[in-house]
């Protein structure tokens, strides 16, 4: 089994995001010790935005660059992904990285009945962490409901959130979201097996 571990906070050793997909990534491999893990860190390793120059074929390092990225994602049975909240929604790295696997024709194609994800088969699990605390009604805070949109779009049905929240409210308030966090992943059911 493959997983592939992404993180894409730009706060290091103080990321809140970072924290959380070890601990999923140590739960997951704690129950499957047979996974071949993938990391990769979206701050450090920054793919550029996506422009006229990445798109072009002719480009030889980028194309192979976008297809490096492209199979790595579609080769992982399970994608455990940090999501920070900056400015209202994803950090940049992490669009550039979604812009290199949403490719039409590989993992979605439009119908005549609509878009069709092609990248089912996949766990994925986003550790959502963000200063403040998301409304109810969803408004400010555009990331999750674009990665939940996303994903949907690439046909993964199996996609859970895990939130630390309200980190910058105080720091008794972050360490008790943090905690709570904590729980919620421990009470995360690892799947059994994956549909190859
Ligand atoms: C540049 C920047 C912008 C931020 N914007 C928001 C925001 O729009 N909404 C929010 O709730 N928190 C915001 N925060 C707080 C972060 O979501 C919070 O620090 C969280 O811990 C980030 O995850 P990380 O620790 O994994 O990097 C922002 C933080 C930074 C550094």
């Amino acid at each position: 089994m493959k997983l592939l571990h992404i993180d894409s906070s730009i706060l290091g050793d103080g990321s809140a995001s970072r924290e959380l997909t070890r601990e999923i990534v140590a739960r997951w491999t704690a129950a499957h010790p047979e996974t071949e893990v993938t990391y990769l860190d979206l701050a450090a390793e920054a793919l550029p935005h996506l422009s006229q120059k990445s798109l072009s074929p002719s480009d030889e390092f980028e194309a192979a660059r976008n297809a490096a990225a492209l199979e790595q994602f579609l080769a992982a049975d399970a994608i455990v992904i940090g999501a920070p909240v900056y400015n209202f929604t994803i950090p940049t790295q992490l669009k550039a990285w979604i812009d290199r696997i949403t490719v039409a024709g590989k993992t979605f194609r439009y119908t005549a009945n609509g878009p069709e994800g092609l990248a089912g088969n996949k766990e994925v699990i986003v550790a959502v962490a963000r200063g403040g605390v998301r409304a109810a009604d969803a408004s400010g805070e555009f990331g999750e409901p674009y990665l939940k949109f996303l994903f949907d779009f690439l046909g993964i049905d199996n996609l859970t959130f895990v939130r630390a929240e309200g980190l910058a409210i105080s720091p008794e308030h972050r360490e008790a979201s943090l905690r709570a966090a904590r729980a919620a992943i421990a009470a995360y059911a690892v799947p059994e097996a994956l549909a190859a």
